[in-house]
């Protein structure tokens, strides 16, 4: 049981609830220690749980036969996942592995489809986020179909910008940028073309990069420039 249920109340699709039903939900979870890089479930296992990050950060990945990786998304403090195959009774459709040490709060599937079917609102803000989500991978498969390597660049960019981005000014700021092969397995294109991108935006005064650190100088002509 969580100690308060301060967390809960700010996942924003529990948000909504009542004092009580939070009480309840956070007695009847549970809270899991994942070390940074573990895989907290793996694409073709049985799903029975879902889970909310309470601290941390997890991608969602899937892998060829030949051991390459797409990145489908970051998440992070706040996000759920594995609420899929709870919801289809298929197969996990990803991969999700911790990026940083990460602690998950676990929902069982019976709660989990118990408080969709008692609470309007918890299935509304549901709705809403899976339909980010697929607006999300639908200007994915854009970039990675249609594309040059700028736009698929930039695509990854502005995910990034959208999931864990800070906004001021006009100005995005991405304080942790993945590793390149990392941005390379988002975007569907090779290291090497990462590179030489960034470092071409850097050129045109598009991005700062500073370490890890990357700014886009001026996030709504960037987004009408790619989007
Ligand atoms: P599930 O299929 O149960 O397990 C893997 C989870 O990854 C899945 O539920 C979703 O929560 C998440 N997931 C799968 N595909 C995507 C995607 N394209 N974008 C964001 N999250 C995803």
């Amino acid at each position: 049981m969580l100690n308060n249920i301060e967390f809960l109340s700010n996942v924003p699709i529990f948000s909504d609830l009542d004092e009580e039903t939070l009480q309840k939900i956070a007695k009847s979870g549970v809270i899991q220690n994942y070390k940074k890089n573990s895989v907290i479930l793996s694409e073709e296992e049985t799903g029975s749980a879902l889970f909310v990050i309470a601290e941390g950060k997890v991608k969602i990945s899937r892998s060829s036969g030949d051991d390459k990786e797409v990145i489908l998304a970051i998440l992070n403090e706040s996000d759920f996942f594995g609420e899929m195959s709870l919801l289809d009774g298929m197969s996990r459709s990803a991969t999700v592995t911790a990026i940083d040490d990460s602690k998950l709060f676990l929902i069982q599937r019976t709660e989990f489809l118990e408080l969709l079917r008692k609470y309007p609102d918890v299935s509304v803000a549901l709705l809403t986020e899976l339909t980010k989500r697929l607006r999300a991978s639908s200007m994915k498969i854009k970039a990675l179909s249609l594309k040059d390597a700028e736009g698929k660049v930039a695509t990854v960019l502005l995910q990034l910008a959208d999931e864990v981005g800070k906004i001021r000014h006009g100005v995005v700021e991405i304080d942790h940028l993945p590793y390149q092969q990392e941005l390379a397995n988002m975007a569907g294109t090779s290291r090497e073309t990462i590179s030489r991108t960034l470092h071409s935006f850097a050129k045109k005064g598009l991005v700062e990069l500073d370490g890890s650190r990357l700014r886009i100088t001026d996030y709504e002509k960037f987004k009408e420039m790619f989007n």
